[in-house]
Parts: C-alpha cells; structure tokens; sequence
C-alpha cells in the first residue's frame, strides 16, 4: 500500500486563472516526493465547523521542490474551496495524500489525454509523465466552456494539444468527441477525467473503437482514505473488499478501466 501523510502546508502562491478558477501551489514535506499523476489530497478547512476535507486532484508535482500545484473551481458562497481562494502566500493548511491510484502508462499504446471542465487539471501532469516518460505518443484534448481556456497553453508544451469549446470560441464547436471527430485522431488508448456524461460517452466511443479507456471518476467523500463507504460507484465485477458490486473512488480509484465501472 502507498504511504500517505497528513501536513500542514504553506501556501506559496494563489492566483486566479479564469472565472471561479484558482491555482494554488503548497510546499510539502512528504506528499508531493511520493505523489504521482492522477492521485489527489483532501484539504482541510480552516474552520472548524466543516470537518469534511475536500478532494482536488494534483495538476502539478514538483518531487523535488516538494511543491504540489491544485488548480480547483470555486463552488459558491461559504463553501470550503471558497476559503481555500481566500489563502494567500504564507498561510497555512491541512493537507492528507498522496491518496487513491493515480493513472498508469500504457507503453507503446497511442494515447488521448482528455479533460473536461474541472477535471482538466489533473490531465497535465499526467502530460508531463508521459512526455517525460517517453513511453508512448499522445495528444491531449481539453474541453471548455468557453475562451476561459485554462491550462491549454501549458498543454501545448508538452505536446499536440487541442481544445474543443461549447460556444466555438476556441478550437472545435462542440465537445472533446467532437474535436476527436473534426480533427480525424486516433489513439489506442483513451484517459480522461471529466464530468460522468463525457466520460460516459468516451467509455461508449472507446467501445465502439474498441480503444482501451480508463476514467478518473469523482463522488462526495468522507474519510478519502477508503474507510466509511460515501464514495462507492458501481461495478460490473465484485468488490474483493465488500463483495458487492462497488468500488471505493478513493481507494481503488478515482483512475478505473471504464469497463469496470457503470456511468
Ligand atoms: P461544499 O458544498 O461546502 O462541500 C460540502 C461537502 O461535500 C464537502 O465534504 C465536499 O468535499 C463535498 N463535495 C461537494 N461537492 C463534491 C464533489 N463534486 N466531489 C466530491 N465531494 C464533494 N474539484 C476541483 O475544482 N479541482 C480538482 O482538481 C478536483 N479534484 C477532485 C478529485 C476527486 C478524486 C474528487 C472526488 C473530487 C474532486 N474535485 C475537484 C471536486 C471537489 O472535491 C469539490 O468541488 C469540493 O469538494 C466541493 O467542496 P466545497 O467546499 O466547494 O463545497
Ligand atoms: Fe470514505 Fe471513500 S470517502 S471510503
């Protein structure tokens, strides 16, 4: 079993990067030396009456800076990641992780790195293992709302990159499939992170390609650390852990073949 590790934090730097969007960076003793890509942290308010830690993925990880960068969306009024925008270089949080598997390379296997919304953070580090790794080819293919196209540039260092837009203001009309479709790509293999109705029609698309597909899903947790049962999904085999047809997002995920996994 991976180790994990409870720290307070000190925030580096914070700053807004489109509407509602922040990016935050945190120097680490421990987490970010033993984070890989696609794993995350749960964040711990400040204030004591939201005891729940809140789970954001690592867009960045810097093992030997020991810094971990978080890129997050505010979800409105009084909620934690509301406070967690407030935090300015200097401050200090709770911080547990790295927690759940984090994504695995396919060597050899073309690959489409796909985000949609929020869950386009976590795809670039993963870019950067890959490119780093030099494993396999890939093209990422980020989906967004609008011009508001965070992250894309630093996309575009790491590789072929592009952009699918639901008003048509930045690359392709449409969403990532559609992007896919314009563009005529191809891979093998197919990892995304996203709202359930993409990675539903991924998992779909990736059937009908007969493309390898791996999904980071997301749920609402508790404990992050595999130990209440608020975050189970369901599964197509038997959980080795419940014996029914679940899986821990936050343990056995939040990266699963879409294949185990009902959408
Ligand atoms: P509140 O309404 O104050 O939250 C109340 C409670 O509900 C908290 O315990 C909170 O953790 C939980 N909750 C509410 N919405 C969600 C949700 N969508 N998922 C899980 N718990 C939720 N968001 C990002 O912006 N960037 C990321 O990189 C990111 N990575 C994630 C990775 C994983 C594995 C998961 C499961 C979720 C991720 N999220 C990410 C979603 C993020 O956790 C929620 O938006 C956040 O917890 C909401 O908290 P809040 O304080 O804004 O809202
Ligand atoms: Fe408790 Fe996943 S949040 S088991």
């Amino acid at each position: 079993m991976s180790e994990k590790f409870q720290e307070n934090v000190t925030v580096i730097s914070q700053k807004q990067i489109a509407a509602g969007v922040f990016d935050m960076v945190l120097q680490t003793k421990e987490i970010a030396a033993h984070a890989r890509a696609g794993q995350f942290v749960s964040v711990y308010s400040n204030d004591a009456s939201k005891l729940l830690p809140r789970p954001i993925s690592l867009c960045g990880i810097d093992r030997e800076a020991g810094t971990l960068r978080l890129v997050y969306r505010v979800t409105g009024e009084g909620t934690g990641t509301e406070e967690f925008s407030k935090l300015q270089a200097g401050d200090t949080i709770k911080i547990m992780g790295p927690l759940g598997n984090g994504f695995t390379i396919e060597p050899g296997k073309k690959a489409f790195l796909i985000g949609g919304g929020i869950g386009v953070p976590p795809m670039l580090q993963f870019a950067k293992e890959m490119k780093s790794s030099g494993a396999a080819e890939f093209q990422t293919i980020m989906g967004y709302r609008n011009k508001e196209t965070f992250l894309l540039d630093e996309f575009k260092e790491q590789g072929e990159a592009f952009a699918a837009t639901e008003d048509g203001s930045v690359g392709t009309k449409g969403n990532v499939l559609d992007a896919i479709r314009a563009l005529n790509l191809n891979a093998d293999v197919i990892y995304a992170c996203g709202p359930t109705p993409m990675l539903r029609a991924l998992k779909a698309y990736a059937e009908e390609q007969n493309m390898d597909c791996y999904v980071s899903m997301e749920e609402r947790m508790a404990c992050g650390i595999g130990a209440c049962l608020a975050c189970v999904c369901n599964s197509t085999e038997k959980d080795a852990h419940s014996n029914v047809k679940n899986k821990r997002i936050c343990k056995e995920g939040p990266v699963f073949r879409a294949k185990e996994v009902e959408l």
